[in-house]
């Protein structure tokens, strides 16, 4: 147990370093925020025919990061609290909130504190994904986490970059696609040293190690219906809101890479959503 004390220590060392750039960069789009109060991310812009109104609803943002996600909800009427472990992310989120609204909380926490820190039972829905589950050592402790979450009949809302995607090997000169790290989620994690980030910066960091698990698609659905869930949708995409595979992708006027060549062999991303029983 010893590196579960330590695994989030030195990925918030990386999270703190890069958020600053990442509010700054186009990725991001803090100013269009500011210049447009009815402007939403791409991600929740993606997702809008399946999330459906979430006016009036009480959300929580897990891993919230710089908060354009949770600020995008809130625009969509949803009371909206965003939770992350990294506090440089949440002071940007926190800025964001404060120039463009509408009003966000925001809570400094380790995921597997959140309901210890946010209360059981609070949230009609929770929100993550976008590079969220693969700094969690276990998928089913999360679940159990997001269950807790949620009020009776509250809904989880999660779209992540897809677990056969993390297992590609990224940057190949031939450009094949090689399975060549776990699929399966795996009790030590995968150590990468990367020394940039996947927003466009001339910032250089110091802090370039991160700690990182993949959990397969069967164990994030058993997970969930393990935790007291029911599925009520798994869409995977042939699309994702970066550029993991460098050379062989192209962006749609959405902001959503696809495959340049041949996108049907690989699921990029999925939606998943699920209901707490009531
Ligand atoms: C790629 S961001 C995902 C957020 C959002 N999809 C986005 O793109 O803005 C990952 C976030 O997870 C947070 N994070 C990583 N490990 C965490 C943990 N154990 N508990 C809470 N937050 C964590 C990081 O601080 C970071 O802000």
């Amino acid at each position: 147990m010893a590196r579960v004390g330590r695994y989030y220590d030195v990925n918030r060392a990386n999270w703190d370093e890069r958020a600053p750039a990442h509010a700054a960069s186009p990725y991001y789009s803090f100013e269009r925020f500011v210049e447009d109060p009815s402007y939403l991310s791409d991600v929740v812009r993606f997702d809008l025919p399946r999330l459906g109104d979430v006016s009036g609803i009480r959300g929580v943002h897990l891993q919230c990061h710089i908060g354009t996600d949770t600020l995008s909800l809130a625009r969509l009427g949803a009371q909206m609290t965003g939770l992350d472990v990294s506090s440089a992310s949440l002071a940007q989120a926190r800025e964001l909130s404060r120039r463009a609204g509408p009003e966000v909380e925001y809570v400094e926490a380790e995921l597997y504190d959140a309901v210890s820190v946010l209360g059981a039972r609070a949230f009609d829905l929770v929100f993550t994904g976008i590079g969220a589950l693969c700094w969690l050592p276990s998928i089913s402790r999360w679940a159990q986490v997001v269950a807790n979450l949620l009020a009776p009949g509250g809904r989880l809302f999660i779209r992540e970059g897809h677990p056969v995607l993390w297992s590609v090997e990224y940057e190949r000169p031939d450009q094949l696609l090689v399975l060549a790290y776990p699929y399966f989620e795996q009790a030590e994690p995968q150590v990468w040293n990367e020394p940039g980030t996947y927003v466009e910066t001339d910032a250089e960091f110091e802090h370039n190690t991160t700690h990182e698990w993949n959990h397969g698609l069967g164990e994030i659905v058993t997970a969930v219906l393990d935790a007291g869930m029911e599925l009520t949708m798994l869409v995977e995409h042939d699309s994702v809101p970066w550029e993991p595979l460098a050379g062989q992708m192209v962006k749609d006027d959405q902001g959503e890479w696809r495959l340049a060549e041949r996108r049907d062999r690989l699921p990029l991303s999925y939606t998943l959503q699920a209901v707490k029983r009531a």
